[in-house]
């Protein structure tokens, strides 16, 4: 069989770190790896009592093609409610549904990029949005992070030189992979570039408010004079995620294309989802829900950072974020963490190697913690397991 391929088809490469990662799906491993919020943390019952109601009572409606922008109420809630919280005024003529916030990063990149277009993004940033990006052969460039985030001086060096910068992709809140959050001055000064460059920002929030210190910062979309930024935001981390539900927030006339891209490409969000999704922030308290899902996360990040306090070599550097899923650790510099984890899935134990999350940079000594998805026995004992691995290189 000889299939002719599209150029874009055949530049995708298997990935080996991907194909070992799989093995970190057997029941026996302990798995710092997927970013997964934790399943008995989904409100089950409240859920299956909504779905039968919706479908039982509406099912005429709630099974049937709905329109583009998706359910009304629900982007009038979301609007009024999610977008409050975050600091921004607008309306459900400013809110599309999408299928997941991937879905949105997708329509972005399709919106926004033509080939060698450079986007520039926080190094290292989310995989799963450079690649989506990738799919439209963009010229890619990494911003350098510290404590506060993307550093905004080496940004604008990237917009005074670079006239063919369209889009700065940016995960303000307890980033993926580092967990960082970028301060207040950061965020209002890359609003004010955005309008000064005239070149768009998205800002992917996916964890804005799984934040343990209840201080929720205002969005960078909060600073937006002009409709520069659009926002992404999405109920899988907050409450679950196969219903595949998330938005975005933008200006009317941005919204508009960013609809015809999606009825390109696939008409709408299930309109199932989105009622059940609606009707569960409208009879059960979702602000009390996120907050019971912080106490759950708070401890188990506490347990993580203890045992790696009490097990790893001292000089390994790690971030303590104070919301999200991950910390991001960095190990010395001649340790490649893809070598490492084959022998962590040897002692039943997995992480994803940094090296993906990086632009350009060939850096291979950093490594991705995921704390939500195993107990705090799992954790220990597999911070215990990586522990005796690394111990060896730091004698
Ligand atoms: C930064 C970031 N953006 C987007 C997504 C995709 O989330 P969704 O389930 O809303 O598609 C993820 C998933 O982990 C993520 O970490």
């Amino acid at each position: 069989m000889e299939i002719k391929y599209s150029k874009i088809a055949n530049s995708l490469k298997a990935s080996e770190i991907r194909e070992i990662l799989k093995l970190s799906e057997m029941p026996q491993i302990i798995s710092f790896a997927g970013g997964m919020p934790a399943s008995e943390t989904f409100p089950i019952k409240e859920l299956a009592k909504i779905s039968k109601k919706v479908i039982e009572e509406d099912g005429n409606i709630a099974l049937q093609y709905t329109a583009t922008e998706g359910y009304t109420p629900l982007r009038e809630t979301i609007a009024k409610e999610r977008m409050t919280k975050l600091g921004v005024k607008t309306s459900a003529e400013e809110i599309l549904i999408i299928s997941g916030s991937q879905q949105g990063l997708d329509l972005i990149g399709r919106l926004l990029i033509d080939e060698n277009d450079t986007v520039i993004c926080e190094n290292p940033s989310y995989l799963g949005a450079l690649n989506a990006f990738r799919l439209n052969n963009p010229n890619l460039i990494g911003i350098p992070m510290d404590k506060d985030g993307m550093i905004i001086e080496e940004l604008e060096k990237v917009l005074a030189t670079d006239t063919t910068v369209k889009l700065i992709y940016t995960i303000p809140d307890f980033q993926n992979p580092t967990g960082v959050t970028m301060s207040l001055e950061r965020r209002k000064r890359l609003a004010e570039l955005a309008t000064k460059y005239k070149v768009i920002v998205a800002e992917d929030s996916p964890y804005g408010e799984l934040n343990f210190n209840k201080r929720t910062l205002p969005s960078i979309k909060s600073f937006d004079r002009d409709g520069y930024v659009i926002f992404i935001g999405t109920f899988s981390k907050i409450l679950c995620p196969g219903n595949r539900i998330a938005w975005m927030c933008a200006k009317k006339e941005i919204l508009e294309k960013l609809t015809q891209m999606k009825q390109a490409v696939d008409l709408q969000s299930s309109t199932l989802s989105q009622r059940i999704i609606y009707f569960y922030i409208n009879k059960y308290d979702i602000e009390a829900h996120i907050e019971n899902i912080n106490t759950l996360y708070l401890k188990r990040r506490d347990v993580m950072i203890n045992a790696i306090e009490s097990f790893f070599p001292k000089d390994v550097g790690i971030t303590r974020p104070s919301g999200g899923l991950f910390i991001w650790v960095e190990l010395k510099q001649e340790i490649d963490t893809a070598e490492l984890l084959k022998k962590a899935l040897t002692l039943n134990v997995a992480f994803v190697p940094g090296k993906a999350f990086f632009v350009d940079a060939d850096k291979r000594n950093f490594l991705r913690l995921n704390y939500s998805s195993m107990n705090e026995l799992k954790i220990e004992e597999g911070i215990k397991r990586i522990s005796k691995l690394l111990t060896k290189y730091y004698n």
